[in-house]
């Protein structure tokens, strides 16, 4: 009979508690996953109690409180602080989300942090992200033009055509979509994802691109593009509220009408 249980290492156990300052009124335990790989141990919830009264609105916020204030050990992603760098994606409380975009009061009483899904740990709350990447970079990520740019100006666009970037330019690859995708987890060496599929129409549907054909050509793959299942996780979890599922149908939709 096949044995379905987790391999030993994989079990998180219960950690470390850190009691709020005496006297904290509006106090809040964040459960927060912790995994080194220099202490070579199983992974961990630490318990947090955060004082509220003391803390800004954010998860973030509050993530920066304990690691400055609590346990400087804590190991996390983030820069801008205002959704615009994609660093702090990881799951709060079930749901792959910007934690600097997440507010406190949105989540349970005792609210559990973990890293994005299915992507090797670096620590804590840092995931790898070298085969994400490497991802991108296979879609070519830039505007190819064999045709030489206007010599007084820009390559111009009307507004029709700027406009069939948006929903995609909004992009800041956080990968929270590529990560909730079930087919990412299971073919995530040879699917391209979420992430990458909208950045890769995103190139597609540039009018002053002139690379298109060839494009398609590198999308139209059993694995890379066609492991999309339309379950659309994707879409639900982007916390800049785009579509990628919307994008890899355009994709699917140019290929077959290339076809026909
Ligand atoms: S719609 Fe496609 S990319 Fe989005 S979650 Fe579903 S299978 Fe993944
Ligand atoms: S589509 Fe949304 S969830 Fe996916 S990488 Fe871009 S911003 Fe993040
Ligand atoms: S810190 Fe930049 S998106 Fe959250």
């Amino acid at each position: 009979m096949a044995n379905f249980s987790l391999p030993e290492k994989s079990r998180v156990t219960a950690g470390r508690k850190h009691k709020a300052p005496p006297g904290a009124k509006r106090v809040m335990p964040f459960h927060i996953y912790r995994w080194s790989p220099d202490e070579g141990k199983n992974p961990r919830y630490d318990t947090y109690e955060v004082d509220l009264d003391t803390c800004g609105p954010m998860v973030l916020d509050a993530l920066i409180k304990i690691k400055n204030e609590i346990d400087s050990t804590l190991t996390f992603r983030r820069s801008c602080r205002e959704g615009i760098c994609g660093s702090c994606a990881m799951n709060i409380d079930g749901t792959n989300t910007l934690a600097c975009l997440k507010p406190i009061a949105e989540v349970k009483e005792a609210v559990r942090i973990t890293p994005l899904p299915h992507l090797p740990v670096v620590k804590d709350l840092v995931p790898n992200l070298d085969q994400v990447y490497a991802q991108y970079r296979s879609i070519e990520p830039w505007l190819k033009a064999e045709s030489p740019a206007p010599p007084d100006g820009e390559r111009l666009q009307s507004k029709e055509e700027r406009a069939e970037l948006d929903g995609m330019w909004e992009c800041i690859l956080c990968f929270c979509c590529s990560t909730a995708c079930p087919s990412y987890w299971w073919n995530g060496d040879r699917y391209l994802g979420p992430a990458v599929l909208l950045a890769a129409y995103r190139w597609i549907a540039d009018s002053r691109d002139e690379a298109t054909g060839e494009r398609l050509d590198a999308l139209e793959d059993p694995f890379r593009l066609y492991r999309c299942h339309t379950i659309m996780n994707c879409t639900e979890t982007c916390p800049k509220g785009l579509n990628p599922a919307r994008a890899i149908g355009k994709v699917k939709q140019m290929i077959a009408e290339r076809k026909a």
